[in-house]
């Protein structure tokens, strides 16, 4: 069987993609009925954390026990990963112990050699280029929400970070349209978000014209782990770019807001939209769990009938 790794959003097709959100809310409603689900015993996975998380971690960890294997988690500061062992060694070694790598890194290209020497797939729990495991919960709430997201317009207010570009890269997949604006010197980089063409995106100056009759209302935070010193020429660049009540105002009646979190209340989102009733953002974090456990299902066990 050929290895199938989620380093960025279109490494899986649509169809693949639909049927995770399928299994996602099969899931989801056993986990609701505390029924026991192990397909996954014996399974080991292995987390490595260059970076700091909460949800990544703790969904990745619970998710894995859920299904009855176990999660060992490693970060930069006490393995071997710190002290400059080559990443091509790390993923020779690694993934003859374990079933599954997950990997919240720097560059892209990280992941991209780490998997390129993996004998077990891979996924990206974030890079600075791309965070897929995000979005693909994030696709789910909306679609749990407000139904299928083809054709609907989702306005992007801030960075063109990670989880921009894999907006990006979903909407070319799942035929939707993304509205971004960002502070001028922060646009969307094409190649860098690894997108086919520009169909499925618009760039706006304004912010409140990228909201618009849109269908959900996303944001991030201004500056993203790693890009730290250039906070303060980040916080004057993107004082305009905060998600407040009167760009809800100008989407879709029943638009959502979302966040990937953390969030920074007063930076890019006021506490009135964030903690508002479009705000669906606890639902979104809860999802990481439920959308990631159908896809390291997929990903070690292929299609399930049931
Ligand atoms: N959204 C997200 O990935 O959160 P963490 O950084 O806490 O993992
Ligand atoms: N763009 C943010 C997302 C954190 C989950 C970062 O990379 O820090």
């Amino acid at each position: 069987m050929t290895i199938k790794h989620f380093l960025q959003f279109k490494d899986l097709t649509r169809e693949e993609i639909e049927y995770l959100f399928l299994r996602a809310r099969i899931i989801k409603e056993r986990f609701k009925r505390y029924e026991t689900y192990h397909p996954l015993a014996d399974r080991t996975l292995v987390m490595i954390f260059e970076k700091a998380s909460t949800r990544t971690r703790l969904s990745f960890e619970a998710g894995m026990h859920q299904l009855g294997g176990a999660a060992i988690y490693l970060n930069t500061r006490d393995s071997q990963l710190g002290r400059g062992e080559p990443v091509e060694d790390a993923g020779q070694v690694i993934s003859r112990m374990c079933d599954l790598v997950m990997i919240r890194t720097f560059e892209q290209e990280i992941v991209e050699r780490f998997a390129a020497n993996s004998r077990v797939p891979v996924i990206n729990g974030l890079t600075n280029e791309y965070h897929p495991c995000q979005i693909l919960a994030d696709i789910f709430t909306f679609i749990e929400h407000r139904g299928p997201i083809t054709g609907k317009t989702v306005a992007w207010i801030g960075d063109s970070n990670n989880v921009c570009n894999t907006w990006l890269q979903a909407a070319e997949l799942l035929d939707f349209n993304v509205h971004v604006s960002t502070p001028p010197g922060y646009e969307v980089e094409p190649e860098r978000a690894g997108l086919f063409g520009t169909d499925h995106f618009e760039q706006f100056s304004d912010p409140m014209e990228a909201c618009r009759g849109a269908h959900l209302v996303t944001t991030d935070v201004w500056t993203s782990m790693g890009f730290e010193a250039e906070n303060d020429e980040r916080r004057k660049a993107f004082a305009d770019w905060c998600v407040d009540a009167e760009m809800m105002s100008v989407a879709a009646p029943d638009a959502l807001f979302m966040h990937c979190l953390p969030a920074h209340r007063g930076e890019e989102v006021t506490a009135e939209v964030m903690d508002g009733p479009q705000s669906v953002v606890w639902d979104e974090a809860e999802n990481r769990l439920h959308a990631q456990k159908a896809l390291m299902e997929y990903l070690l066990l292929g299609r399930l009938a049931s």
